[in-house]
């Protein structure tokens, strides 16, 4: 596997062959390698080569948030995707990406990007769709891939691209989840041992609000306070937790295919989480 951080190197390292994209922000865990599997799966029809890029985003942080603290491990980071099959890393440093105030930025869809996520993390969208735009833009990849763990960030990209007609095929990959349940995620790393033991408490939420909504309970309002509650009595903090259409993550509608997302912090640590439900028949 190569390793480029500029985007001179990169072009030269791809020479004109269009790739498969993993846009991450490094301190990878097996979430991200499934991704970069799936995206080798896909490139391997075309043998186009599998980037992974390595870049955390300060755009997309508020200034209360981690950016300062979230983990650098470069060096794993890049054993762990050469062993997953990865070819080239793309590892900018700030300067390269951000070479100047980024004040051109991409305004997402605010009926998708300014509710849940965007309600809790305004401009947070903002940030990822302009970094992926510039990733896309440096790349130039035929498809990319991005987890449904952070479904509505899966969402607003699908719709950056299909509104600015992006060349590039959108590919979403399952949640990663450890035994317990618990969705893998960065900031699993924050959480002590015993908030450890807790945090799979937010995925049984879901799946039980999953079981009530696919037992055509369609009060969901009081099934979403209800799973906010119960998360309250056993000391988490939620910001939300709601039912949703899949497509577009607007309130359902009978026959939608559903969603249920929550976000919900415990001790200074904020989990999000979100499981599919099948199409109601
Ligand atoms: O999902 C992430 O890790 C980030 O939001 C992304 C897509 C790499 C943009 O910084």
């Amino acid at each position: 596997m190569d390793i480029v951080s500029t985007a001179a190197d990169l072009r030269a390292a791809l020479a004109g062959q269009r790739a498969v994209l993993v846009p991450t922000m490094g301190n990878l865990h097996a979430g991200h390698l499934a991704l970069v599997q799936q995206a080798r799966v896909h490139a391997g029809a075309t043998a186009a080569p599998v980037v992974a890029s390595i870049f955390v985003n300060r755009l997309q942080f508020a200034p209360h948030e981690d950016f300062d603290t979230y983990p650098r491990t470069f060096e794993r980071d890049c054993a762990m995707l050469r062993e997953a099959g990865c070819d080239l890393a793309f590892a900018p440093p700030e300067p390269e990406l951000y070479p100047e105030p980024q004040t051109c930025t991409v305004q997402p869809p605010p009926a998708l990007a300014d509710i849940l996520e965007g309600r809790f993390r305004p401009g947070f969208f903002t940030g990822v769709c302009t970094v992926v735009l510039k990733l896309f833009n440096l790349v130039q990849p035929q498809a990319a891939v991005f987890g449904k763990k952070d479904y509505q960030q899966l969402r607003v990209i699908q719709a950056m691209v299909r509104q600015l007609a992006l060349p590039i095929e959108v590919l979403a990959g399952e949640t990663a989840r450890d035994a317990d349940g618990l969705a893998l995620s960065s900031r699993n790393g924050y959480l002590t041992a015993e908030q450890r033991r807790e945090a799979v408490a937010l995925s049984r939420a879901l799946r039980d609000l999953a079981s009530a909504v696919a037992a055509r309970r369609s009060d969901w309002a009081t099934l979403e306070a209800d799973a906010m509650q119960g998360l309250r009595l056993r000391g988490w903090q939620p910001d939300y937790v709601a039912v949703r259409r899949q497509r577009d993550l607007a309130p359902p509608a009978p026959g939608d295919a559903l969603v249920v997302l929550a976000a919900a912090r415990l001790g200074s640590t904020r989990l999000i989480d979100n499981l599919e439900l099948a199409a109601a028949s």
